[in-house]
């Protein structure tokens, strides 16, 4: 059975671990401050042991510093799952990693022992609660240097679509992505409950 712990409980924390409970995974929760969680998941605060093998960072990119910095040394051989879309919210016209780089690139700098990943963050929440985008499937990018780590979150949720997208250096392009479809929800170009999609 797979397990993994979700670091975050808002709206993408939520629906990603109900991703994982329909896959029939063991699914931890760890949150800032005690909170109610749904009753099939082992609740916990930040700073707690992860019991998963696959930790996913459902984070606002400012928060990755702190948490990173509670879990230092406690990652290493975990698969890490990082979702955020470091954007500039002061200008909304760009994102705060340097050019060429990503958020996921700088975890894995940052937490060298881990095997980070690149995924969720071109799927907005509500996709991945429905599983659907418009008529298709919700389909969730993921970049990452190591196959069993993407082999180990794909067989951990269930009711998407997992398409392999590449290296971690790919995270760059799912990030760019992630920002244009933001973009256009924010303009009202696209709603918020659809999304750039796959069809096959
Ligand atoms: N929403 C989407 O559709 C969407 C789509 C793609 C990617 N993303 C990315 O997903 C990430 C999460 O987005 P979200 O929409 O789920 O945000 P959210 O609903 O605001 O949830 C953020 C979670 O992070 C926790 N948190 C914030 N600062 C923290 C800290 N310093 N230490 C520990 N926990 C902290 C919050 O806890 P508290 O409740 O205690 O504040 C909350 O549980 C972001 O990086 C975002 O860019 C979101």
């Amino acid at each position: 059975m797979s397990s993994i712990t979700i670091i975050g409980a808002g709206n993408m924390g939520s629906a990603i671990a109900g991703l994982a409970l329909a896959a029939g995974s063991q699914v931890q929760v760890l949150t800032r401050e005690a909170t109610e969680v749904d009753p099939r998941v082992t609740a916990g605060t930040v700073g707690d042991e992860i019991t998963g093998d696959v930790v996913v960072l459902a984070l606002p990119y400012g928060a990755l510093d702190d948490v990173l910095g509670a879990y230092a040394g406690r990652l290493d051989g975990k698969v890490l799952v990082d979702i955020t879309n470091p954007v500039d919210f002061a200008t909304f016209d760009s994102l705060v990693v340097p050019a060429g780089s990503s958020a996921a690139a700088q975890i894995q700098e940052r937490v060298p022992g881990a095997r980070v990943l690149k995924a969720f963050n071109t799927s907005f929440a509500a996709t991945l609660a429905t599983g659907q985008v418009g008529p298709l499937p919700t389909t969730v990018l993921v970049a990452g240097d190591d196959a069993d780590a993407k082999a180990a979150l794909a067989s951990a949720v269930s009711g998407v679509r997992v398409v392999d997208a590449g290296s971690l250096k790919r995270a760059h392009e799912l990030e760019a992505l992630g920002f244009l479809q933001l973009t256009l929800a924010a303009g009202e170009k696209t709603s918020w409950t659809t999304g750039f999609a796959l069809a096959e």
